[in-house]
This record gives C-alpha cells, structure tokens and sequence, in this order.
C-alpha cells in the first residue's frame, strides 16, 4: 500500500504500454472531446463556437467549460436507446440548477445522494416526483424534506432506515414510494467485474444470505410504504455487460423468492449507473446502442428463466451524460524536464489547477489526457506529465501525456472528458479557490458555477474581519 507522500516515478518505463505516441500531437480524437470541440484553423481549439484564446480571456484558468451540444446529443441517444426505460440522471456527477432544468427539458429523472443534491434539485425547481433519493446514511432532515415534497423514491439501504422512513410516513399519514438497495456482490470496473459471495461495504442488503429478501419483506408488510422495487449499483466505468448479466441474475432471483413468498411480483429494477467513457484513446467503452438491447435481452432471458413478468426497468447514469461534454483548461506555469536516467527524460508541466480540482487521478490512479488548447505546434510531442499547483508530488492531473516539445509558459493545457466527478469532487486543499463551470453553445458563455474567490473562503473564517460570522 502507498502511504500519504511521493509517489515514485517509474524509471524503468517512462511511458506506459497503452499510450502511444502521436505523429500528430495537435489531432483530436473524436472519442475523447465533445462533440462541439474542433482545432480551427488557427490552431486554436473551439468548444461551442468559441475560441479557447477567448474563453480563457473571459473566464480565465482553471475552468471547466459544459459543451451543451454534446450534452444533448448524448441525452438523445441515451434516451433513444434506453426507450421505455426509466433514466435517472446521477446528480453526483454534476448538478447545478442549470443542469438540473436541462435534466428537466431532456425529460429524464434525477437521482440524488445527499440534502445537498437534493436542495439543488428543489431549488432548481424539479418535479420532487421524478426524484430518486439515495445514500446510506440519509439525515432526518433529509428524508423529511423528501417526504414532505413527495419525492418518486426513496432506495432504503438499511432496517435502521426502513424504520425511520415508516416512523415519517406515519408522522406525515402518507404512504411513502420505496426501492431496497441490493448488494449483489458484484464489483465491476472498467471491463474487469468480481462476483464475489459476499459484499463487505457499507451499501444496501446483500442478496446473498437472504438479507435482502427479509428487506423487501418488511417493507411489504408496512402499510405506510409502497414498495416498488429493487435497486443495484454494481460500480463505475463499465465498459460492458458482464457484470450486469450477474447483477440482474441475482436480483431477478430475488423478484422470484418475493413471489413465490407473497403471490405478488414487485415491479421495477433498476440497475444502477457506472456506464463508462473514454478518457484516453485506449479507452472501448460501449455505446448505449449497444448496451441498451444487451441489458435488455439479459433481463428478458432471466426473467423467464425464474418465471417471472419482465419488471419496468430503469437506471442512473451519471459519467455517460456529462463526463464527455466537459473539457477543462488550465494555464501553464512552469516546465521542467527531470532526468530519468539514460537517455530517457519527462517533461513536467505545472498548471494552475490540480488535485483541489481533479482528484481523480490522485484519489483512483485514473489516466486523463490533454492537448494544447491555444495554438497548434509543428515540434515533435516529447512524453509530458501535466501537474497541479498543491503541495504534494502526486499532485497529477494528467500522468503520461505525449505534448509538443515547445510547450511552455502561458500556453493553455485542454483535458477532456472533465465533466463529472471532476469539480463536483473539487476540495479548497491549500486554500485553493474552486474554478468555475461555464456551459458554451453557439458562440455564447453561460456561467453555471462562477469560481471561488480568496473571500469566499475567507468568510468561513471567524476569525477574519469580515467572515460571514461577524
Ligand atoms: N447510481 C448510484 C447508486 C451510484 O452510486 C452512482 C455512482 C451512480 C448511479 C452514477 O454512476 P456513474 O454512471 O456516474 O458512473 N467518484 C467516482 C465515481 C463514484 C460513483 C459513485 N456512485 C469517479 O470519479 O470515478
């Protein structure tokens, strides 16, 4: 395990097996950027109609830049392909009242994890009914103000929470609409999943060892709750079905022991989120057309295969509706080249964001890519490593990265498929001020987060003059 410091560089192979180098470090693969981003002319990339040499003039750097085109395009097809399915658009990815109205206009659901999501969501004015609520540890407070407004769903995930929710219901004389969260032991990343016997973490009831059933049991048996179904995440960046497959098999079961205990079938699965994208060019995540049908046919064939009516079915995905409209931009400071023995060097190329902002690849070694956002270049790309401003050497943002040699100070660094888990997940470490998230179509800037100031920060601090406390 790696304790809290450096993390060593890996002299022996500079540059790792998947990341080829580009006889072209100016192209733009299609994968990874949204779907507005072109390289004019000039060099320069246009995200939404506009230039990056203007967008950074006017929002300056860090920033995080929403291509709404991109957002719609991929609602669309999303929508398309999971036809009759229920979508639940995963707040945790990103939410801000604008993106819950777009949610909204796309027509979709929102599934939120926390008051906070929750009151961005009511505070953007959406239907409380087309509201999933979520979390393990969900407060008082959080599940009165969802019960109160008549949120779609609350997915239980523990007996303690079952009773809370009852003991509400009751408090309120309502009925309250609930799924049970079910842990099927299903560990799924990228396109590796584990199926294990067991789950030990915190989230839902195990499926394995009847915990589950007793579950669904209890809230069958409460007349103060509407018991609609089952629910289960399996993971994050899936790339395929496999995991799926497993997942639904094991809650279909599940379906079949609650009828053949009541006579009555529950109605609705919904199978989580964790619909991968690419961040590198090595990166073959599947398309929803292709996972919609796949999905599909797993359920339709275990469904029969335990005799049971195939449930309405829904799922939440988070990463795959945002993660490859955002593209993020960074100003660079400072270039070294660090000797790695031999005739091998790395380029580091300090910027002014990092882990405060993305602490993705910190956090779970996760590989980005970049480009030079403001010119083209015609010299040779050298293998780089972009790094943030914070006061730690894993302090990464993009580990191994083919730029132009002449990168250098003041160019403009674009990183993308940005749009989830990036400034959702963005802390204050070094009392860095959180940068903004402007959406862009047409040529025109929206901001949607404008960015932190030193004081805002300030303010928390009561022992600052003019703290909000005073
Ligand atoms: N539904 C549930 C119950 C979830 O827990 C999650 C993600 C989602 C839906 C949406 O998953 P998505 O489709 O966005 O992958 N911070 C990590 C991802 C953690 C996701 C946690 N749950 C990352 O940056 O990769």
């Amino acid at each position: 395990m790696h304790v809290a410091g450096s993390i060593h560089a890996d002299v022996a192979s500079p540059a790792p097996v998947w990341l080829e180098k580009p006889s072209d470090a100016n192209a733009l693969d299609p994968k990874l950027w949204s779907i507005s981003t072109t390289r004019a002319d000039s060099g320069e990339l246009r995200i939404g109609g506009l230039g990056v040499n203007e967008l950074v003039e006017r929002v300056g750097t860090p920033a995080y830049v929403i291509d709404e085109a991109d957002f719609w395009e991929r609602v669309e097809r999303w929508k398309g392909a999971f036809d009759g399915w229920q979508i639940y658009y995963a707040g945790k990815a990103f939410l801000t009242t604008k993106i819950a109205r777009w949610i909204d206009k796309a027509g979709l659901s929102l599934d939120v994890c926390s008051l906070g999501e929750l009151t961005v969501a009511l505070a953007a004015g959406f239907d409380p009914a087309r509201i999933g609520m979520h979390g393990n540890n969900k407060t008082e407070q959080e599940l009165r103000i969802g019960i109160e407004k008549g949120v779609g769903r609350i997915i239980l995930d523990s007996f303690d929470e079952i009773e809370r929710v009852e003991r509400l219901a009751q408090e309120y004389g309502v009925v309250v609409p609930v799924m049970i969260r079910a842990t099927t032991g299903v560990e799924a990343h990228t396109h590796e999943y584990i199926a294990t016997a067991h789950d030990d973490q915190k989230f839902g009831f195990a499926t394995t060892g009847g915990t589950a059933l007793v579950a669904l049991m209890r809230c069958y048996h409460s007349p103060r709750l509407n018991l609609l179904g089952v629910h289960s995440h399996i993971g994050s960046q899936i790339y395929d079905t496999d995991g799926f497959e497993v997942a639904a098999r094991r809650t279909l079961k599940l379906f079949k022991q609650f009828q053949d205990a009541t006579g009555e079938q529950i109605t609705t699965l919904d199978l989580g989120g964790g619909f991968g994208i690419a961040y590198t060019s090595a990166d073959t995540p599947a398309d929803p057309e292709t996972l919609a049908p796949a999905l599909r046919d797993i359920i339709i064939h275990e469904s029969r295969g335990y005799g049971i009516d195939v449930p309405e079915l829904s799922i939440e995905p988070g990463r795959a509706i945002i993660g490859s409209a955002g593209t993020a931009l960074y100003q660079v400071g400072t270039v070294k080249e660090v000797d790695l023995g031999g005739s091998e060097s790395r380029t580091y190329i300090s910027v002014d964001g990092g882990m405060s902002d993305n602490i993705r690849p910190a956090l779970y070694g996760a590989e980005y890519s970049a480009v030079l956002g403001n010119r083209a270049s015609g010299v040779a790309p050298k293998l780089s490593r972009v790094v943030g401003l914070h006061c730690e050497s894993g302090d990464i943002l993009v580990r191994d990265v083919f730029l132009p040699g002449d990168t250098g100070i003041g160019d403009i660094i674009a990183v993308p498929a940005s749009g989830a888990y990036s400034r959702s997940m963005a802390s204050n470490y070094n009392h860095t001020p959180r940068p903004p998230v402007v959406s862009v179509a047409d040529g025109k800037i929206e901001t949607l987060l404008r960015r932190e100031t030193l004081e805002d920060m300030l303010r928390l601090d009561v022992g600052y003059e003019g703290s909000a406390d005073e």
